[in-house]
Order: structure tokens, then C-alpha cells, then sequence
């Protein structure tokens, strides 16, 4: 169990006289006792957290907004952007029951002692509960704010500077590249402008979508599906699709896990993070089915950073692969997976 999910156990049996308690983003290895479950329920923002959570399904939810009116405590887990956190402490503020306290958990060097600051603007009182193995557990209440959350008043609306033509991409704070353009995703889209025009394309782990735009101007006829485990992203994807009138099937999904039917490309932008940890091996892992996923002839577009062992994997997975693009950074990689003779059966 993390430190953050320690912290909370250790304060648990505040919650177990009974309180109606919604727990948000659970941390890693943390599962409230048996004694609190039966009042509890548990909200999502990350697909892999909530189908890896076990306990009654019923009682979990996967979605970017909790509604958190229902409940006599609000547990959340401290986000990874500070602008995350002012959202999401918002959010809650805005939709809580008069009565209700909302928690918040996190390690100092995630930045849980700034974050009371976060909650000051928007709670009269606001009082640190416990801190011990480097994290903090804080009380707020009362909330100042009133009137509904406006989830639009919190994206970015950004233009990046793509050459050839104008997209307008829409992002939530913490979602990747958050209001500008990555370097690798740039790379990645010159070398989309080349390719033939395919049928079905995936953009697994898509963030705000800009890859499947881009995809989806260049072959309007293609039949495009994005997916990400954050529902924040999945969210940022679906307005930068409205705001450029783009149709596509957009999926919360863990790797594969919900992807269905085969692909004539696959795109990505694969991640480097898992939760607060830096994992060289998590992009790799989340695409190892890929092969599976592909129609014969079908390919596969990756960036990557380069010094991680992207091309020695494709070369297990393909049997070989090409290099499109590259900077001192960053490699557009390309595998395609033969097409296989169709031998009609005797
Ligand atoms: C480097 S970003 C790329 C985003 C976007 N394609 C771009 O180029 O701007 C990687 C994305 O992977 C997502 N991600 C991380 N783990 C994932 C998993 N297990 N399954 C699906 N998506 C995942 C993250 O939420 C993030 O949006």
C-alpha cells in the first residue's frame, strides 16, 4: 500500500461510525475495511484504477465529475496537477451537501502542503488532520462557493500550429500536453500527412485527441475510435471532436482492454507514467497485444522517446520495423504486420 493509503487507514474509523462517504481516485493498494463499505462508494477518473479496484461494481463508478451532493464526507486523492486539483476541489465545493467535509489526501512531494491553499479559496475552514511518512490528510468545510460547476470554464481551447491546415484542440487541466503541443506529437503528425488512407484507425491512449483529429481530417471517410484510461482526457477527446465536427467512437480503456474489432492503422503517443511513478516498461506493456489488434497489411505509427527500447520490441513483436522521423529526441516508428495469403479451404 502507498503512503497516502496508509495515512488514510490510519483515520478511517472517523468515517466508520457511518458516514455516507464517496471516495474519489482510491490511492494505489488502499481498500477501505469492511466496516466502511457498506456507506461508501468509490468514483473513478482512471479506467485501469476502477476495473483493478474490485469490491461490488454497483458501488463503483468510472467518470470525469463525480456528483457528490449525497454524501456526508468526499475523500480525494491528490491529483497530479495542481490546476487538476483546483477543478476538482471546485467541483466538489460547488456540488457538496451543506454539511458535508471533504478530505484530502497526499504526499508532500506530490504537493499536498501547497494544496491547503487550494483549499482555502474555496472552504471557510480548512485544518490538517494527520501527516506521517511524508504525505498529509486534510479537513475542509463549509464550502464558499456557490452556483453549479462549469467543467467549460476550466478547458483550454488552443490552436496548434499544424502547417497544412487548422484544428482547434480543446484540453482539461492534467490531461497530457495540457494546452500545447508536444514535441513528439508534432513529429508524429508530420508523418501522418504521408500515409495512405486507412479504414479503421485506432488512437490508443489519446489524451485530448489531437492525433485522431488530425487522422480524422486527413481520411474523413476513415472509421476512427480514440481511447484512454483518464476520463479527463476521454472528455478533452470529445470536444475537440465536436469543436471541429469530427465523428468518432471514443472509449475509456485500459491498453486494449475495451478495444474491439481489428485496425487498418494504430496510432500513439504511448505513456511514460503510471500514477506517480516514472515506468519505462508501461507504454510497452499497454501495447503488447497491438499485433493482435491489426488487419493483415495493417500498420502501426508510433513516437517515442528514444532512449527507451521501443525498437527492440517492435522487432520481437513485427519481425521488423522502420524509422519515419526522428530529432535528437524523439522516434517515429513504424511496424506493419504482413498481409497473409487467404487460402481458401478444401
Ligand atoms: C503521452 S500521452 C499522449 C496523448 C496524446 N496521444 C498526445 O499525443 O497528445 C499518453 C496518454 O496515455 C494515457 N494512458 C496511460 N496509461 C494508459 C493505459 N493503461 N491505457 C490507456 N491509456 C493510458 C494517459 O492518460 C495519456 O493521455
Amino acid at each position: 500500500m502507498n503512503p497516502v493509503g496508509r495515512l488514510l487507514q490510519r483515520n478511517q474509523e472517523i468515517l466508520a461510525r457511518g458516514a455516507r462517504t464517496l471516495w474519489i481516485n482510491l490511492p494505489e493498494g488502499y481498500s477501505p475495511g469492511a466496516d466502511l463499505t457498506s456507506n461508501s462508494e468509490y468514483f473513478f477518473q482512471d479506467y485501469s484504477a476502477f476495473v483493478n479496484a474490485g469490491g461490488a461494481s454497483e458501488r463503483r463508478t468510472f467518470g470525469d465529475f463525480p456528483a457528490s451532493a449525497a454524501f456526508e464526507y468526499l475523500v480525494l486523492n491528490l491529483p497530479k496537477s495542481k490546476a487538476r486539483l483546483a477543478m476538482m476541489v471546485e467541483c466538489l465545493a460547488s456540488g457538496m451537501a451543506q454539511q458535508g467535509r471533504l478530505w484530502l489526501a497526499g504526499e508532500n512531494r506530490a504537493g499536498i502542503r501547497s494544496a491547503a491553499r487550494v483549499l482555502e479559496s474555496k472552504f471557510e475552514q480548512v485544518e490538517i488532520l494527520d501527516k506521517a511518512r511524508h504525505c498529509a490528510l486534510f479537513e475542509a468545510r463549509r464550502a464558499k462557493v456557490n452556483g453549479e460547476f462549469e467543467p467549460g470554464d476550466f478547458l483550454t481551447r488552443w490552436s496548434p500550429d499544424l502547417g497544412g491546415f487548422k484544428l482547434e484542440v480543446h484540453s482539461l487541466p492534467g490531461v497530457f500536453a495540457h494546452g500545447r503541443l508536444d514535441e513528439g506529437t508534432a513529429l508524429l503528425i508530420e508523418s501522418l500527412e504521408t500515409l495512405p488512407a486507412p479504414g479503421r484507425i485506432l488512437d490508443i491512449a489519446c489524451g485530448c485527441g489531437i492525433l485522431g483529429a488530425v487522422l480524422k481530417v486527413l481520411n474523413p471517410d476513415s472509421e476512427l475510435v480514440l481511447t484512454d484510461t483518464d476520463a479527463l482526457a476521454l472528455s478533452s477527446a470529445r470536444e475537440t471532436l465536436v469543436a471541429n465536427q469530427l465523428r468518432a467512437v471514443v472509449v475509456g480503456s485500459d491498453g486494449f482492454s475495451e478495444v474491439s474489432g481489428h485496425f487498418d492503422l494504430i496510432v500513439s503517443n504511448p505513456p511514460f507514467h503510471q500514477g506517480f511513478a516514472t515506468k519505462h516498461s508501461h507504454g510497452i506493456n499497454m501495447l503488447n497485444p497491438v499485433r493482435n489488434f491489426l488487419r493483415p497489411g495493417g500498420q502501426l505509427l508510433l513516437v517515442v522517446n528514444r532512449h527507451l527500447p521501443y525498437q527492440k520490441w517492435l522487432d520481437q513483436a513485427f519481425g521488423s520495423h522502420e524509422i519515419l522521423a526522428e530529432n535528437p529526441r524523439y522516434q517515429v516508428l513504424q511496424a506493419c504486420k504482413p498481409r497473409t495469403a487467404n487460402r481458401p479451404a478444401r
